[in-house]
């Protein structure tokens, strides 16, 4: 196990209830010694993530956030940290998806979308930058995603929302640059957790495996464990970049399985 990097540091991850938030909460608590607010609308399940963590010898505290609630986050924010302390590393987590034709997609999901996926991580981001730049040093990583970098069926909001992330990684990250301050994100690929496990339903799983290189989900763990190294000191001098983790899909085109095998073998 690596030497834990972020004792006496604080952490906020958001959607740290579920699937991918939650693990890294429990490694940036627990692997590497952070203090870590774990943010969710879910208050049982922040509350039950938090209490693992803690058995597990970290420290964490759940609260409970609702990220649509835009107009009132800031607030929420300023007293969150007057109690627990500001965040030294930020995890913009939380995200919601829902598939629906682009040419009837409702309004009001549009809306969510945006609000939870981008509008939401903007106001955290500047929030937390006041403290991390006075300090020199922070770390923001945004999970952003595959669809924000090629379409999806069904994908209007939620791509076009990861996309949006995607962009915003990069103008916040060129304009604190040289304040000690990296923001990077992550386009995960398909990763075993409760969200794609609602969004595709069982059916999809092996359709969707066999256009990935790799032919197989990710875990939360691929992507908290990138998470690890993007809030690293050994990723000081990377900045404004979104790192796949998704088993090739992004690298790959034409895909032939068994192109190469012998016609023996292939049929086998
Ligand atoms: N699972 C995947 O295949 C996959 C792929 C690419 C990107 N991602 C991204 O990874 C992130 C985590 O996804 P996951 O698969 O772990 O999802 P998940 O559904 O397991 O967990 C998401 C968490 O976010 C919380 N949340 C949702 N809306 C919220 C709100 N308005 N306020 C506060 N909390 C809210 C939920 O309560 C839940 O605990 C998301 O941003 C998602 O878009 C996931």
């Amino acid at each position: 196990m690596n030497t834990p990097q972020h004792h006496g540091r604080v952490a906020f991850v958001t959607g740290a209830a579920s699937g991918i938030g939650r693990q890294v909460a429990h490694q940036l608590a627990v692997d590497e010694g952070a203090r870590v607010y774990v943010a969710d609308r879910d208050a049982a399940g922040a509350a039950e993530a938090a209490a693992e963590i803690r058995a597990a010898g970290g420290q964490a505290q759940e609260v409970v956030v609702e990220l649509e609630a835009t107009g009132t986050l800031l607030h929420s924010m300023a007293e969150l940290t007057a109690a627990f302390g500001p965040p030294d590393i930020l995890v913009n987590n939380a995200g919601v998806v829902k598939t629906i034709p682009a040419a009837d997609y409702p309004l009001d999901h549009w809306n969510t979308s945006f609000a939870v996926n981008v509008t939401a991580p903007m106001l955290l981001i500047q929030h937390a930058l006041q403290h991390m730049q006075r300090q020199g040093w922070g770390r923001i990583v945004n999970i952003a995603s595959i669809s924000g970098v090629r379409a999806g069926t069904g994908r209007l909001a939620y791509g076009t929302s990861k996309a949006a992330l995607i962009a915003m990684t990069k103008q916040f990250a060129i304009e604190v640059a040289e304040s000690g301050v990296t923001v990077n994100a992550i386009a995960p690929g398909p990763i075993d957790t409760p969200m794609v496990r609602s969004v595709q339903g069982s059916g999809h799983q092996a359709s969707y495996a066999d256009m990935i290189p790799m032919r197989r989900f990710g875990s939360p763990a691929d992507i908290a464990d990138s998470v690890m190294f993007l809030a690293s000191e050994q990723a000081g001098y990377i900045t404004g970049h979104t790192l796949a983790v998704d088993g090739g899909f992004l690298a790959s085109g034409v895909l032939v399985r068994n192109l190469f095998q012998a016609p023996a073998a292939a049929a086998a």
